[in-house]
């Protein structure tokens, strides 16, 4: 089995190079889809999720072809088959993406149902509220969900709780429908925006992403567009906080800071120096670094997806921090591998209470998804001695070439093999 041993105890100092948004590029990669036409998605990250994908949209008869790592070109003129099977889509769960746009552009769609996670069940309930008030008829039959619609007529949609899966896919399957369409209490992170500005390059008439009202208004046709994917501020918020951890400084490059705000403004309240400029944040820690309660929100509130991350933080901060998980029923299951390594840590349903000022002790670990991945990482390097961290092909899904950039930041981290 493949481990990243690190050996903790260097402090990270140095620039690193954010790559694309992996939450965009997985929703962008099946949005080019709608445009029956050629397509150039720019700043694709290099990690397995995108890789996925672009085999299942292969499987359906898109033509995708790299021009260099980062470059895609796709080709959507043949797609016909509006069957997404299981093989190609079991990988990533954002496949369910598909769903919106095939039932968008052909009426039709038939997609294997994503698989669980290990947070919690990732219901789509909404997904499918938005596609029957749409018109189309849901079912979910051997593992498939077989969307189909005569016609697509927009409508007035209120989602019964922020969804930023519900709100791209309902958008997709929104883009061709005749009349109107309101998404009321919409998901306002940046990938969804992205997304939205992403198809109306391709032609499409979507406004209000990026606040809880989007309003779509339903097409004859679209083309295709070259876009380049915003940076991932999840990726850059985990760099911040390696940096942080080890008490050293850490430029991010090549992000849009405005995205990073939350992050950035916890990360000073727990004695952090931050520098915001054009396109870049840089990170230091001049004295000690001090605990703070996070409570996770939808954007523009501090990210899910950095929970486990700051949750390693805490670990080492002067003083006792409260971590409030309101988006997902169980994003704690990281927190008995942390535990591993010494952190005091108590769990209560949605909160942990973490107390702070511990000298993590190197031990082997288990990812058990790709930000708990990341936040065992973050521990290892701030861990006396070494820890080996399992399971990297989930870290793998969302983090370019991880071990290089912490190599680069000072880390004496490694890819290894190890047989069972
Ligand atoms: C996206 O997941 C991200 N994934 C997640 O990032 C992220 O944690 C999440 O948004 C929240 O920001 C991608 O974009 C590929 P949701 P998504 O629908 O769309 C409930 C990562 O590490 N819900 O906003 O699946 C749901 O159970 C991943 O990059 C319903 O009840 O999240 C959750 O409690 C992990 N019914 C909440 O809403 C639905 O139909 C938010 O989920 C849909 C969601």
């Amino acid at each position: 089995m493949e481990y990243f041993e690190i050996v903790g105890g260097k402090r990270l100092s140095g620039e690193v190079y954010i790559n694309g948004a992996k939450n965009a590029a997985v929703a962008m990669l099946p949005a080019a889809l709608a445009g029956n036409d050629v397509c150039v998605l720019e700043n694709l990250p290099n990690i397995e999720d995108v890789h996925s994908l672009v085999d299942a949209l292969r499987k359906i008869g898109a033509k995708c072809e790299f021009r260099d790592q980062h470059t895609l070109v796709i080709d959507s003129r043949d797609v016909t088959d509006h069957n997404a099977h299981y093989e190609s889509v079991k990988k990533t769960r954002a496949s369910y993406y598909l769903v919106g746009v095939l039932l968008g552009r052909f009426g039709k769609a038939t997609v294997a149902l994503p698989g669980g996670c290990n947070f919690g069940t990732r219901p789509i309930d909404q997904h499918i509220k938005g596609f029957e008030a749409l018109g189309a008829e849901v079912k979910i039959e051997h593992g498939m969900i077989i969307a189909q619609a005569e016609r697509l007529v927009g409508t007035n949609i209120y989602l019964d709780l922020v969804s930023v899966g519900a709100t791209i896919n309902i958008m997709l399957a929104a883009i061709y429908a005749e009349g109107t369409t309101i998404i009321e209490n919409a998901a306002k992170e940046p990938h969804v925006v992205d997304t939205a500005n992403f198809l109306n390059a391709m032609g499409a008439k979507i406004k209000g992403a990026g606040t809880d009202v989007m309003r779509i208004v339903g097409v004859k046709e679209m083309h295709g567009a070259e876009y380049m994917i915003i940076p991932d501020q999840i990726e850059a918020g985990t760099y911040l906080i390696a940096g942080a951890i080890t008490g050293g400084e850490v430029t991010v490059r090549n992000i849009i800071p405005k995205h990073m705000d939350s992050i950035s403004a916890k990360l000073q309240e727990m004695n952090c120096q931050i520098e915001v400029g054009d396109d870049f944040v840089t990170l230091n820690v001049p004295g000690k670094l001090t605990s703070a309660n996070i409570k996770t929100m939808t954007y523009p509130g501090f990210p899910t997806d950095l929970q486990p991350q700051m949750t390693a933080l805490l670990c080492v901060a002067e003083g006792t921090g409260i971590i409030t998980e309101t988006i997902w029923e169980n994003r704690f299951q990281y927190i008995s591998e942390l535990k591993r390594m010494g952190c005091l840590i108590t769990v209560e349903g949605r909160m942990a209470v973490v107390e702070g000022g511990t000298q993590l002790t190197g031990a082997e670990a288990l990812a058990t998804d790709l930000r708990a991945g990341a936040a065992l990482v973050v521990a290892g390097l701030a861990a006396k001695g070494r820890t080996l961290v399992g399971n990297v092909r989930y870290i793998d899904r969302g983090y370019e070439d991880l071990v290089q950039k912490l190599t680069n930041l000072g880390a004496e981290i490694r890819r290894v093999e190890i047989e069972e």
